[in-house]
């Protein structure tokens, strides 16, 4: 049997039950893949559906205000995706359809080799594979390759070879089985070889090699940081700021202020911490209680606790609210059941 084969015979046995596997819609899938940029299954999921509830076509999407459109994605991070995508869904108003050919899909904005391919092969049954984390670590571990993975001569390589061996009746279904064994079987630190379809021929478990590849030289390293924000809290109010609508990250999103920008706060008690990664950023949020001694001042304004859940927050401010049992997410849900 081919690499392929056993591969979709353990897709077809084995997958997680993941709702984008329930559809062929091509908008739908497009948004599985735009959401799954960098970001968690386990996480994607609950914005997945809610968001193809409000949105269930990208006619509703290219309508959407701004304001709502990111208060829908707030938490998920990396906004540009968002915006990406109505300006993607415009697009489609325009032409009148989703774009069906590899081609036309890889110009929508936000999508790249990886992303087109994806929705290519799942939504259209094209015979295209792009690499991502986990498609690179299987096929690396699959082929021995013994260079560094982050360099484009490798990864021209192991897209070579992920091309070659693709099942031409059923990409979609190779390309996510690829990804699904990296992401349950192939694992990074501790893969489960035994378990594995392709084990017999995968040339890094032949050398014992399975820990060593793949070789990542150009890996970047983490940085750590500690933060504090403030909770100031009026009332049913609490004191926040609001980024500029121009600013390069993040625009127009509300946050907690912080005590270098709000020099007239006393700070009290700590609320709670968290970490919060951010690129090759990996903070410790801490949550402290605060109060004025003075004014407000100018950068910060007072909103009420009940308008959070329409507005852009941002996640530091998000789970802040979750610490103190505030999320304004799970109050609006619990009044629609
Ligand atoms: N990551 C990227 N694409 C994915 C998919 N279709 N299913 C699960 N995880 C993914």
């Amino acid at each position: 049997m081919t690499l392929a084969h056993r591969l979709h015979d353990w897709f077809v046995k084995n997958q997680r039950d993941l709702p984008w596997r329930r559809t062929k819609d091509p908008y739908a899938i497009w948004l599985s893949e735009i959401m799954l940029q960098q970001t968690r299954v386990t996480a994607v999921i609950p914005y997945y559906e809610r968001f193809l509830e409000r949105f269930p076509t990208y006619k509703e999407l290219a309508t959407a205000s701004e304001s709502e459109l990111l208060a829908m994605w707030s938490g998920l991070g990396y906004y540009s995706r968002a915006r990406n995508l109505q300006k993607a869904a415009r697009l489609m108003v325009e032409m009148g359809s989703f774009p069906s050919t590899y081609e036309q899909i890889h110009e929508l904005p936000g999508v790249g080799d990886y992303t087109a391919a994806a929705v290519a092969s799942i939504a259209f049954g094209l015979p295209r594979v792009g690499l991502d984390g986990n498609i690179v670590r299987v096929i690396a571990r699959w082929t021995a390759e013994s260079g560094d993975v982050k360099t484009f001569t490798i990864r021209a390589r192991l897209q070579q070879v992920a091309q070659n061996q693709i099942d031409a009746e059923d990409p979609g279904t190779y390309k996510q089985a690829l990804m699904e064994l990296g992401a349950t079987i192939c694992l990074p630190k501790a893969p489960k070889c035994l378990y594995c379809p392709i084990n017999e021929d995968c040339g890094a478990r032949l050398q014992g090699l399975q820990y060593s590849i793949p070789i990542q030289i150009g890996k970047t390293t983490q940085i750590s940081e500690e933060r504090t924000v403030l909770w100031i809290r009026k009332e049913e109010q609490i004191l926040l700021w609001q980024r500029p609508l121009d600013s390069k990250r993040l625009a127009g999103f509300w946050e907690l202020p912080e005590p270098e920008k709000l020099t007239q706060a006393k700070l009290f008690e700590n609320l709670g911490e968290f970490s919060h990664s951010i690129v090759n950023h990996k903070y410790r949020i801490i949550l402290r209680e605060a109060k004025l001694d003075g004014g407000a001042g100018d950068l910060c304004q007072w909103v009420r606790l009940d308008q959070l859940k329409d507005l852009p927050i941002s996640t530091i401010l998000r789970k802040s609210l979750r610490i103190l049992k505030l999320d304004p997410r799970r109050e609006r849900t619990e009044g629609v059941s």
